[in-house]
């Protein structure tokens, strides 16, 4: 079964952020059509959701990263709406997703493009050591296949509601961490949630713009 055609956001909804790929090496790669895990029924999917710290060296698919990435922030409705709620409908969390052992899609750190489910490589190469000393040394972090990094950009939404804008991030984090981990369990892959992690020291490894703040870091991979 095919997923609804996306609609691009209106401008208003666009974010105001530079466009990242601007300083990106060339290599980009177009996300290919979205897995429907069968009929698995929801009641399934929530009973089955479990945070996994250890994984297989089974590489993911790249239809499966597509799926992933399109549960934690795909667009579905015109005007840019997503998947997971967003207050004021701002959109201020970006998606980076690291790509240890994903067939077709070299190691490396990219930026997830959610109007054009576009990747586009920012760095080469597996960073994965560092990144899980990063993460409080954490071996599932070591081990995954995959993982999303949701960074935010405070600007807009701190002009709209002040001092409610990092628990309402926060919120929003939650909501795309749940789209992910749901959608793991609906194609039989394990995920877990890492909030453990020295947002300096990613910071420093990973090329984001400096006003970006690591929220919170997503895993994922085969059991
Ligand atoms: C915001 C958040 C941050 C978390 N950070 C970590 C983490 O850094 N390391 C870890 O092993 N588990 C982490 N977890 C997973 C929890 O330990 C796990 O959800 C909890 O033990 C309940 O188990 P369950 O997810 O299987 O229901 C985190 C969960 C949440 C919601």
């Amino acid at each position: 079964m095919k997923m609804p055609e996306q609609q691009p956001p209106s401008a208003v909804q666009r974010s105001s952020r530079p466009d990242r790929a601007a300083e990106a090496p060339a290599l980009k790669v177009a996300l290919p059509e979205v897995v429907l895990a069968g009929e698995v029924p929801l009641r399934h999917v929530l009973e089955t959701r479990r945070s996994r710290r250890e994984y297989s060296d089974t590489p993911l698919r790249l239809d499966e990263v597509s799926s992933l990435l399109w549960a934690a922030q795909g667009i579905t409705a015109p005007g840019g709406l997503r998947t997971a709620p967003s207050a004021g409908a701002i959109y201020p969390l970006h998606g980076y997703f690291f790509s240890f052992r994903v067939e077709g899609l070299p190691a490396g750190f990219y930026s997830y493009d959610a109007d054009t489910r576009v990747l586009t490589q920012l760095a080469r190469g597996d960073k994965q050591t560092r990144l899980a000393k990063a993460c409080s040394g954490q071996q599932c972090v070591a081990e995954c296949a995959g993982a999303l990094l949701l960074t935010a950009w405070y600007g807009r939404v701190k002009r709209e509601f002040g001092a409610a804008a990092e628990k309402l991030v926060a919120v929003e984090a939650g909501h795309i961490g749940q789209n992910w981990h749901l959608q793991t369990a609906a194609l039989g892959l394990g995920s877990i949630s890492i909030g453990s992690f020295d947002a300096t020291a990613l910071k420093m490894l990973l090329p984001i713009p400096q006003d970006e703040e690591p929220v919170y870091l997503l895993l994922a991979g085969c059991v």
